[in-house]
């Protein structure tokens, strides 16, 4: 398999905060069009990983590839700027902002009228639409408040915002953990629409049958490391579950 294939790989990937080991030489690969899945038990690293990606920590040794090519990233917005986005469990959004400027956080659209800059909002709005119409996410209107919404809505709109930018790869740490049953179903729909789009998707979760259902490749973390990965389809929840406990080993 050429590297190229891949959309992001972490050759181990070390991150220590004081005394701990968070991280001990975690490698990882993702494709485009596929769900990655990380599970683990907790504190087993999954989140800090992901962080390393996501530019929100730098790994202290190790390196990662973006679609074959070596990248350091200073920041969230580094990280970003390259297509890599990141939706949170604890769902993102400003509460008191607008649909449509939550959508446009730190990215406004502006026009110049005469010598100064006004944001464009008719043209932000409009935009608002067709990110949330690309993924089918159905909002009465993109004016209203982001306080008004289901954590269902909420999470589809940072969704929208995170494949609304050009991105390659998303990350998605828990991003049902905080919803119910039918607001967990359509967020997989959309992780599904993203797959079918070309994204690389790595998903964390706590949810076996989850991972089960929407991954196709499965990695799993032990107390820092990465003991095993596997296509989806050669695995079980009975054996998932033995690897994350430790009873069980596999290459
Ligand atoms: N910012 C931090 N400062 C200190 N320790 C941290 C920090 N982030 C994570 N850790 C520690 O690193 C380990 C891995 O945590 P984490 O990546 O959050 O695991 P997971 O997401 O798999 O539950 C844990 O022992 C955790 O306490
Ligand atoms: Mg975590």
């Amino acid at each position: 398999m050429s590297t190229t294939s891949l959309a992001i790989e972490c050759n181990a990937v070390k991150k220590s905060f004081g005394n701990v080991n968070a991280l001990k030489g975690a490698t990882i690969s993702a494709r485009p069009g596929e769900v990655t899945a990380i599970v683990g038990d907790n504190g087993a690293g999954k989140t800090t990983l992901i962080k390393c990606i996501a530019g929100v920590y730098q790994p202290d040794e190790g390196e990662i590839r973006i679609n074959g090519e070596s990248v350091t990233f200073d920041s969230p917005e580094s990280a970003r700027v390259a297509g890599i986005e990141t939706v949170y469990q604890n769902l993102s959004l400003v509460e008191d902002l607008t649909i449509w400027q939550n959508l446009f956080l730190n990215r406004e659209i502006t026009k110049n009228l005469g010598v100064v800059k006004i944001l464009n909002r008719a043209k932000m709005r409009e935009e608002s639409e067709a990110m949330l119409k690309k993924l089918d996410v159905y909002i009465p209107s993109v004016r209203s408040r982001t306080r008004g919404l289901s954590g269902g809505q909420r999470q589809a709109v940072a969704i929208c915002r995170a494949v609304g930018w050009g991105s390659k790869v998303v990350i998605m740490d828990e991003p049902t953990a905080a919803l119910g049953a039918r607001e967990t179903m359509k967020v997989e729909e959309l992780i599904k629409k993203m797959k079918a789009q070309g994204l690389a998707i790595l998903l964390i979760s706590h949810n076996f049958e989850q991972v089960l259902r929407l991954s196709d490749h499965i990695f799993v973390m032990r107390q820092g490391d990465v003991i095993a990965g596997m296509r989806t389809k050669d695995t079980t929840g009975d054996e998932l579950v033995a690897l994350i406990t430790g009873s069980a080993k596999r290459g």
